[in-house]
């Protein structure tokens, strides 16, 4: 019998596929079932978006409405309306399954959203339909959910409602008046709690931090580290198990180390191995490096990424990611790379600007794209 893959890395997970994190679901819902707003930032593919689905599929009751947008594509306000009313839709849905209770349902939302149509579409799944009458979008948007929140208080619920990728706000046309009109509805919020989450730590946090800014002080903030070494490698070997494969402490601690902890490429690797090996195998060092090696190896839109600097700054971003971010003004890195040290210094700054390399607070440099840079050593060294 084919066993299934244990390991996946190109979805949001939640249930059998979700690893750990007991500690941030308990905080999280205890955030939510207390209606605080939620400010969530960690790197991209740490599992923001993943530990949300588990948090929202298995961990709260049921008279929590839950709603989770997606902005990441959203290049305007009529798109961003679009997307809270599709969000908005979907979480009175799935506060009600049966058919007959759905059908009163519309009826009893139909005299709260008084500017819109509401109706049931049941053409294979049953779906819930708010079309607002409005033709101004800003509009729209405050009074979808000023009469949300009227439905909730009158019925008794809750609801967590989550913006992801929130940092796109600021990227829009009048990214000020949409700021402010967010505001104003979590300020007016009942029985709500917003998670606003995103992957532009400095961004994030000016919007909500910075004084003259709308979101000054409107939740609690919440970094999501990566998920503990430990607790990760207990997990990838009960599933490894599956297969009679074990992989051995200091190949994770490899892979862990590599991947800068980053959920999703450490489970790219275990997918491999686990897709790859057969029954007793047991994965040392030099395999796991060999796995790392062939999935970089593919990653070829990382030749387009890099053609996209300078080449000072390519030089740069070689010489960071070859001393793994620490001493990089070495002289024979320099002299390996073909940069001065004031090139390489304002190539830094530069990219630091543009966020692809981070400092942390000891002055250790690391990618923002962790496949980026094994990517970048990989070919340095070949
Ligand atoms: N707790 C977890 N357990 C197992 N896999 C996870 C976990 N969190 C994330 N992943 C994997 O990593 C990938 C990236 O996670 P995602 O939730 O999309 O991150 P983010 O929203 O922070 O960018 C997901 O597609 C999923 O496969
Ligand atoms: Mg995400």
């Amino acid at each position: 019998m084919r066993i299934k893959n244990p390991f996946k890395f190109d979805i949001e997970v939640a249930g059998d596929f979700f690893c750990g994190r007991k500690q941030e679901i308990a905080d999280l819902v205890e955030h939510i079932e207390n209606e605080t707003n939620i400010i969530m930032f960690a790197k991209r593919r740490i599992g923001k978006s993943s530990l949300l689905k588990e948090v929202f599929t298995h961990h709260l009751p049921k008279n929590i409405l839950k709603t989770h947008i997606d902005i990441y594509s959203v290049s305007n306000i009529r798109e961003l309306y679009l997307k809270i009313v599709k969000g908005i839709e979907e979480s009175l849905l799935g506060f009600e399954s049966n058919l007959k209770k759905l059908s009163r349902l519309v009826d009893k939302l139909q005299n709260y959203f008084a500017n819109a149509k509401v109706s049931l579409v049941l053409s294979g799944k049953p779906q819930l339909k708010i079309e607002a009458t409005e033709k101004d979008y800003f509009q729209a948007i405050e009074s979808l959910f000023s009469h949300y929140f009227e439905f909730l208080a009158d019925h008794n619920l809750q609801a967590v409602i989550a913006i992801d990728e929130f940092q796109k706000i600021v990227s829009l046309n009048e990214s000020e008046k949409i700021e402010e009109l967010l505001r104003t509805i979590a300020n007016k919020r009942v029985n709500t709690s917003f998670v606003y989450t995103g992957s532009k730590r400095n961004i994030l946090l000016a919007m909500f931090n910075d004084s003259g800014r709308a979101f000054f002080k409107l939740g609690t903030e919440f970094e999501l580290p990566p998920i503990s070494k430990n607790e990760f490698y207990l997990w990838v070997n009960e599933r490894m198990a599956l297969k009679n494969l074990r992989v051995e402490i200091s190949a994770f601690e490899h892979l862990y180390h590599e991947a800068d902890g980053e959920t999703r490429f450490i489970q790219q690797v275990c997918h491999e191995i686990f897709r790859l090996h057969q029954n007793k195998d047991i994965i040392d060092l030099n395999r796991i490096q060999e796995i790392i090696c062939d999935v970089i190896r593919k990653k070829t839109y990382n030749a387009q990424l890099l053609n996209r600097y300078t080449a000072a700054q390519q030089n740069t971003l070689k010489l960071i990611a070859s001393s793994n971010g620490v001493n990089i003004y070495q002289n024979d890195l320099l002299s390996t790379f073909g940069v001065s040290k004031a090139t390489a210094q304002s190539s830094l700054r530069s990219l630091l600007k543009e966020g692809v390399i981070f400092q942390d607070l000891n002055g250790a440099l690391s990618f923002e794209d962790v496949e980026f840079k094994l990517w970048l050593r990989f070919i340095s060294e070949s």
